[in-house]
């Protein structure tokens, strides 16, 4: 079995080591674009010794963000910052991933550290869109059910952004079909409740999810790898499953998906969910034993020894860091010493003197 600090190939494409940074919102931009922020945030940990660093949730539509400062790819002017940042990222060893999104009916909410609440049209937010009229909670602004022409448009707006992506030099994509945003809302059946062919069963439940899929492969050159993230599970009695994640997870891999990120929850607020270090990782277990397809493990995996446990044990192929990289954008060089793979590091020549 591979170790944490092992390369890793997907397509033309191998991550220096098995290390991703997870995609985190940062909220700090304006009208979509891309700034220092972003360069500072995802360039130190490029400079940490990540294998892989993914640009949080950005939206593919402007009434895709979960609040006015989310990232954006909705239009071509979106490109040149992103460009930089890709570069920065690249030359310094790690892997450039960018993870496009839609938000669905958790859209139009204020950021986090001012309440993450609805915020109504008037006073800047907009209509949500989703599968079904149903609100997230009372706190979030009531989604106008989908026509069938807004799903074309979310599928035109997924492949628009993958050209994008391309234009500015990203090696990975991730489609965010997780966290009970909008792919994620017509893969349950608690927040689709549809008859049209894309709600009811299993098949029409995915089917967005393999349309979004198709129309991104088809745009992202065949040499690079695609991921997805999906929640497992919902935690509640009559959502979605982790038997459906392991059947849903063989037909993304038909349609050219790499690597399922497996992650859970985010649908209703009301789900129960017992959050323990590694809380996830059967999830990612499972779905890379059923499906045979590779898979991240991602949530609340800190320690170095218990990351490369998870890829020592074949439990994935590699591990999804958030916090942890929040706490220490260097997480990655100091875990390769503390695991006794020092040559493993990428010390930046700047930064020698200190290592
Ligand atoms: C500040 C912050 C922002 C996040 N933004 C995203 C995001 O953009 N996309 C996503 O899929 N998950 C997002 N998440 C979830 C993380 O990627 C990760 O799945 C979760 O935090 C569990 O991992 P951890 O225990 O290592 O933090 C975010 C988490 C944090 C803490």
């Amino acid at each position: 079995m591979p170790h944490l600090f092992d390369p890793l190939a997907l397509r033309s494409v191998t991550l220096p080591n098995r290390v991703g940074v997870s995609p985190m919102c940062e909220y700090s931009s304006e009208d979509g674009f891309a700034n220092d922020w972003h360069l500072v945030h995802l360039g130190s940990r490029a400079v940490g010794g990540a294998g892989l660093v993914m640009v949080e949730a950005t939206a593919v539509e402007a009434r895709g963000r979960i609040t006015p400062r989310d990232l954006g790819l909705w239009k071509d002017t979106h490109v040149e910052l992103l460009t930089g940042i890709a570069r920065f990222v690249e030359g310094h060893g790690a892997v450039p991933g960018i993870q496009l999104a839609h938000a669905g009916r958790k859209g139009s909410t204020s950021v986090p550290w001012e309440g993450g609440t609805g915020i109504d049209p008037a006073r800047g937010g907009w209509e949500p869109i989703a599968p079904s009229a149903l609100a997230f909670s009372e706190r979030y602004i009531p989604p106008r059910a989908m026509s069938p022409d807004d799903i074309g448009e979310v599928v035109r707006a997924f492949a628009a952004a993958t050209r994008r992506a391309v234009a500015a030099g990203f090696r990975v994509i991730e489609l965010h079909f997780a966290h009970g945003y909008l792919v994620h809302e017509f893969l349950s059946p608690l927040s689709n409740g549809r008859d049209d062919g894309y709600g009811g069963g299993f098949e029409q439940r995915i089917r967005l999810a393999l349309e979004v899929t198709r129309a991104v492969r088809a745009g992202w050159p065949d040499r690079l790898p695609l991921l997805a993230r999906l929640s497992c599970t919902d935690w509640v009695d009559g959502g979605w499953t982790v038997d459906e994640s392991v059947e849903l997870a063989r037909r993304l891999a038909a349609e050219g998906v790499d690597l399922v990120d497996c992650s859970s929850g985010g649908l209703v607020p009301y789900a129960k969910i017992e959050a323990v270090p590694g809380y996830q990782v059967p999830f990612a277990r499972r779905v890379r034993a059923e499906s045979g397809v590779r898979t991240a493990a991602v949530g609340l995996i800190s320690t170095p020894a218990r990351a490369d446990a998870v890829v020592r044990e074949g439990d994935a192929d590699m591990v999804m860091l958030a916090r942890a990289m929040l706490r220490d954008p260097y997480w990655p060089l100091h875990a390769a010493a503390e695991l006794g793979h020092p040559d493993a590091r990428r010390i930046p020549v700047q930064y020698l003197r200190a290592f």
